[in-house]
């Protein structure tokens, strides 16, 4: 299998509009809970219905500490291409990227601005992110630019509440979990971003969490989808 040497990184060059992601507090506390014991536990099963299932040449975006690089699967994976905009959190994906069973090459670049050309993947694979973009229209451009035709979208998204109150207190919290969580939105309708896309055999269903802690979040303030698309053609 031809790829790059495992470990090795490239740094994009985000445009002007693009403004720089840099969260050295939330990077260090979000990078450590995600690759503990505990925070394997709690998203292992969002991980596997992601990463786990991708194929081919991958792209990931906001690949933040790096948990997902273990469940891609030698047997069906060719490659990575993770990029991460925050260099705070590229130091922690650098460690789990030198132990991934798949060469995982890291790039500094924002999803708004992916430096890779037309048509490039197979499988793009975002986990927790779209929450937390400047654009999140922007970026699902991005993401359906660099897909091959008939290459999948596999993506895991804390989303808005489908209930007019949950989602009203969301909203009025938002502000709050911005500032505290690296621009992190709880009210944000990312299945409606794909659905604009322009990518087609949408499915949309909701994620379960094993541990009871979460669960009370999942059915509240941060109900989590599994989205699936695919690219027209192929
Ligand atoms: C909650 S963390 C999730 C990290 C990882 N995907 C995971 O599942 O553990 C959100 C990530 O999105 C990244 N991020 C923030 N703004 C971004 C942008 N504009 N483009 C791409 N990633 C972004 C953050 O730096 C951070 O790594």
């Amino acid at each position: 299998m031809q790829g790059p040497e495992q470990g090795t990184e490239r740094h994009g060059t985000a445009p002007e509009s693009v403004p720089v992601v840099n969260y050295p507090g939330f990077a260090r506390a979000f990078a450590r809970m995600s690759n503990s014991e505990p925070g394997r536990q709690t998203f292992e099963r969002l991980r596997r219905q992601t990463a786990g299932r991708a194929r081919g040449v991958t792209l990931e975006v906001g690949a933040g500490g790096g948990p997902n690089f273990a469940y891609y699967d030698p047997a069906l994976v060719e490659r990575v291409e993770a990029t991460e905009p925050d260099a705070n959190m590229l130091r922690y994906a650098r460690e789990q990227a030198a132990q991934a069973r798949v060469p995982v090459t890291l790039t500094q670049a924002p999803a708004e601005a992916l430096p890779f050309a037309d048509e490039t993947f197979d499988t793009a694979v975002v986990t927790l992110v779209f929450c937390s973009v400047v654009d999140p229209a922007r970026s699902m451009r991005e993401l359906a630019r660099t897909l091959k035709p008939g290459g999948r979208l596999l993506m895991a998204e804390h989303v808005r509440s489908e209930h007019a109150a949950i989602s009203a207190v969301q909203s009025a919290l938002a502000p709050i979990t911005r500032r505290a969580a690296a621009n992190c939105h709880w009210n944000r309708d990312t299945a409606s971003v794909v659905r604009q896309s322009g990518l087609t055999e949408i499915s949309v269903t909701r994620l379960r969490y094993p541990s009871a802690w979460y669960s009370a979040l999942e059915d509240g303030l941060l109900p989590i989808l599994l989205i699936e698309a695919r690219k027209p053609g192929g």
